[in-house]
């Protein structure tokens, strides 16, 4: 089953293209999306009545939540609050005011999901679950069910799943929002002809990004630490990144929203400590270079991930990577790849076995 390929992480990582055409299929409209599975129980009245969001999950899932967070404001102008589902069962205060919950799972498995699922139906919430696993527990018990389309994932650490996740919260948020004529619906068609050029920008960046990182593994394998940066939605793909070399590398791998570095974190900046920029949102681009230039004064080895054309970040870092430039939500599905290939490289480098990194399961069924 592995065909070329020495572990399945790797090959999941390369299924990305695949993975997100297939949960694609069928649901782009020219205008908007097509989701019949809400159909049933949505309707324009229910969508513009709501007042609340809540997008619950765990792990890499509630990394793509927070990114779900971000696009569903901008799109559909109401509060989103994005919360672990650990933390969602035992804190949430249910509100008078008509709210829905988003549950996220790969696997439809993990019973903190679960439990937090349970507790959105107890204080009289809708739930639409987004999951790749048909037929899973999460999936039965949510009022709807979005599936994502990736395939199997095998690897431990969530990759294919994870960008497939974004994909389809991107096109529930773009649904949402036509339903409930949000203020961002006029915006809609770019993003709807941006998510048709995915799945090609996804084998872009893979091509475009293997060997520079496969190299830098290869220098930064024996380093204790390393920072990722990045602001707004960099930030958010900052997590993941870090989750991501935590446990497939065991790399103590940290993200900061880069203007936050100055309040603390700069301490721990030596020379020599591998920070890695994400610089793919072009409106606080000069804002982040200030930060690089902050974090170079200390000698940190900074490596930028910046889309093609982008000449100011060169100028500042040590190393940059490019990847293909796209509509500026779908960039963190981009800079997730390099992300994803550093984690891979850098545990291999190490020895780990990286499809069963230690102490972690692929599903997690006790709280
Ligand atoms: C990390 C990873 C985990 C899962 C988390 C939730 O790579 O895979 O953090 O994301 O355990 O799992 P699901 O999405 O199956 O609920």
């Amino acid at each position: 089953i592995l065909n070329e390929y020495q572990h399945y992480m790797m090959k999941e990582i390369f299924e990305q293209p695949k993975a997100i055409e297939e949960t694609l299929l069928g649901r782009l409209t020219p205008h908007g999306v097509n989701l019949p599975e809400l159909e049933s129980i949505w309707d324009e009245e229910s969508v513009k009545r709501l007042r609340k969001i809540y997008i619950v999950a765990s792990g890499t899932s509630y990394h793509s939540g927070l990114l779900g967070k971000k696009v569903i404001e901008q799109f559909l102008g109401i509060p989103v609050e994005a919360t672990f589902s650990s933390e969602f069962t035992y804190n949430h205060q249910p509100s008078n005011e008509p709210s829905l919950v988003i549950v996220l799972s790969q696997s439809g498995e993990t019973a903190d999901t679960l439990s937090a699922l349970r507790q959105a139906k107890q204080s009289g919430c809708p739930v639409i679950a987004i999951t790749n696993t048909a037929g899973s527990s999460i999936a039965r018990k949510a009022d709807s069910t979005i599936y994502t389309k990736a395939g199997p994932e095998l690897a431990v650490a969530s990759t294919k799943a994870y960008t497939s996740q974004i994909v389809a919260l991107i096109l529930l948020s773009i649904w949402l929002a036509k339903k409930g004529d949000g203020p961002g619906t006029s915006h809609i068609r770019s993003l709807v002809d941006s998510l048709e050029c995915l799945p090609g920008d996804v084998e872009s960046t893979l091509i475009m990004t293997q060997e520079a990182i496969d190299q830098f593994a290869q220098i930064t394998y024996d380093q204790d630490h390393l920072f990722l940066i990045g602001r707004g939605l960099d930030y958010v793909l900052a997590l993941e990144g870090a989750l991501k070399l935590q446990e497939v590398a065991y790399i103590h791998a940290d993200a900061y929203a880069a203007g936050e570095m100055k309040h603390g974190t700069m301490a721990l900046i030596t020379p020599g400590v591998p920070v890695i920029a994400l610089a793919t949102q072009e409106s606080v681009l000069d804002k982040l270079i200030s930060n690089i230039k902050e974090v170079k004064a200390r000698g940190a080895f900074v490596v930028g991930i910046s889309t093609i054309g982008d000449d100011l970040i060169g100028e500042v870092v040590d190393q940059v990577l490019f990847i293909p430039s796209t509509h500026p939500l779908l960039m963190p599905i981009l800079a997730a790849i390099p992300l994803q290939l550093l984690a891979y490289y850098s545990g291999t480098v190490r020895g780990h076995d990286v499809d069963r990194p230690r102490n972690l399961a692929k599903s997690l069924t006790v709280e």
